[in-house]
C-alpha cells in the first residue's frame, strides 16, 4: 500500500540520509533503492514490494539519524498542470483507504535552495486545498509550529519538489518529528552566550518526554558540562536553577558565573572526574568522535553520571560510515555493560557537521 517513503535532511546530508535508509531498510528485510540529488534536502526511498501501515514504526523519526521528518508515500511523483493543481492531488487522496484519511495537513518544500523558493508558494496552496478536502469530507487542520498534535493523528504531506512536481503522502504523528518539516523553530534568548545553547535546548526537546523533561531537569539536580565555554549550553541548565560544573580552559559568560549556579574549572574535561555521580553529563567538545564516544562509555560505566548528551563532530568525508561505527561499538560495549540503557543518535536542526547523542536509562 505504501510504496515509497520521503525523508527530509540538512541540504548537504542526502548521501547519509539515503545509506540510512537503505541500510535500515535491509535490516528490515525490505529490497528497495534509494533515490536523491546532492543539495536537494530530501530523499525518497523507493520500495520494491509495497509495505503495509507498520512501515510507519519501523522508519520512525527517533530511530533515524539523518532524518529530519518522514512520511510515506502511497504512489511516486504526481506531474500537476499549474492551470489546476488541487483536483488530480484531490482525486489522489480521495483514493487512499480509510485507515490513511489524515486530519493534519502541511504543504511543505524542502530545505534545500529550490525547496525554500517555494515557502510562499506553499503557504498559499494550503488554503485551496484545504477547502477543496472539506468539501470532501476530509477536514484537515493545518499543522502549524507550536501545535500540539495527539499522537495518533495523521498528517498528509503535500510536498513541491517544484510547481509542476509533488509527491503526497502521509505521516502519523506518533512516528515522526514534533516539528512541522521537522524545524524545530526555537527562539533564541537573548541573554544566552551562544547560539549552541539552541543545540542543546533541541536535544532536550527530542531525546525526552515532557514528564522525563519535567523529572531530569528538576532544579534538584546537578550536571557537568564538558568543554563548556562560553557557556551556551550550561546556560540551559542555569535557567532551570540546576547547578552545573563547567569544565574548560577558556572563559564563561560573566552573567552565568553571576548566577552562583555555576563552577568553573580549568581541566582537560578527558581527565575529569565528578567527586559524586551527577544526574547530566554533556559534552561539546571538539575532538574526535572515537574518543567522545569512549569517553562516554568511560561515564556509564563509572556510573558517573545518570544521563549524558554529546555530540560527535563530523568533518571527514565518510560522515555515515563514521558514524555508523560508533554506534555499532558503543551498542556492543553497553550490552557488556549490562545496564538497561537507551542510545539515540539524531542530526538535529541545529546541529551542522556534528551528530547530537543522547545516553540514558531504558524508559
Ligand atoms: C564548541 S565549544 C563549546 C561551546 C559551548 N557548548 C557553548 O554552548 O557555549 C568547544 C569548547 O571545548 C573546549 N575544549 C576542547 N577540548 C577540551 C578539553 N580537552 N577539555 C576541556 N575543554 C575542551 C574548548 O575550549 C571550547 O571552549
Amino acid at each position: 500500500m505504501l510504496r515509497a517513503l520521503l525523508a527530509t535532511c540538512r541540504p548537504g546530508f542526502e548521501k547519509e540520509c539515503a545509506a540510512e535508509l537503505s541500510e535500515r531498510a535491509t535490516q528490515l528485510g525490505l529490497t528497495g533503492y534509494p533515490q536523491t540529488k546532492p543539495e536537494s534536502g530530501f530523499c525518497v526511498f523507493h520500495f520494491n514490494e509495497s509495505v503495509s501501515e507498520n512501515g510507519f514504526e519501523k522508519f520512525q523519526w527517533s530511530a533515524l539519524i539523518f532524518a529530519r521528518s518522514v512520511f510515506f508515500l502511497p504512489a511516486g511523483v504526481m506531474q500537476v498542470p499549474e492551470t489546476d493543481r488541487v483536483s488530480p492531488i484531490l482525486e489522489h487522496i480521495k483514493s487512499w483507504p480509510k485507515s490513511l484519511k489524515p486530519n493534519f495537513m502541511l504543504v511543505e518544500s524542502s530545505d534545500g535552495e529550490s525547496g525554500r523558493e517555494l515557502s510562499a508558494f506553499c503557504k498559499s496552496f494550503s488554503k485551496p486545498l484545504r477547502s477543496a478536502l472539506s468539501k470532501s469530507q476530509i477536514p484537515v487542520e493545518l499543522w502549524e509550529d507550536s501545535q500540539a498534535v495527539e499522537p495518533q493523528a495523521r498528517c498528509l504531506h503535500v510536498f513541491f519538489v517544484d510547481y509542476a512536481q509533488v509527491y503526497v503522502g502521509v505521516s502519523l504523528r506518533r512516528y515522526n518529528s514534533p516539528w512541522p518539516r521537522g524545524i524545530a523553530r526555537l527562539r533564541f534568548p537573548s541573554d544566552a552566550p551562544s547560539r549552541s545553547t539552541l543545540k542543546l535546548e533541541e536535544a532536550f526537546l527530542s531525546f525526552l518526554s515532557e514528564d522525563e523533561r519535567a523529572s531530569a531537569l528538576a532544579p534538584s539536580r546537578r550536571a557537568v558540562d564538558l568543554g563548556a565555554c562560553p557557556g551556551g549550553w550550561t546556560y540551559q541548565f542555569v535557567r532551570r536553577g540546576i547547578r552545573t560544573s563547567a569544565v574548560d580552559n577558556g572563559s564563561m559568560d560573566e552573567r552565568l558565573m553571576d548566577s552562583g549556579l555555576v563552577e568553573h574549572l580549568r581541566v582537560d574535561g578527558f581527565k575529569f572526574a565528578p567527586q559524586r555521580p551527577v544526574d547530566w553529563m554533556v559534552c561539546d567538545m571538539v575532538e574526535q568522535p572515537k574518543r567522545i564516544a569512549e569517553l562516554a562509555l568511560r561515564w556509564w560505566q563509572s556510573q558517573s553520571a545518570r544521563r549524558m548528551i554529546f555530540n560527535l563532530k563530523l568533518p571527514m568525508k565518510k560522515r555515515w560510515a563514521e558514524v555508523q561505527e560508533i554506534r555499532l561499538v558503543m551498542e556492543e560495549e553497553l550490552k557488556k555493560m549490562g545496564r538497561p540503557h537507551r542510545l539515540v543518535m539524531k542530526h538535529l536542526y541545529h546541529d551542522r557537521e556534528e551528530v547530537t547523542v543522547y545516553l540514558g536509562p531504558h524508559s
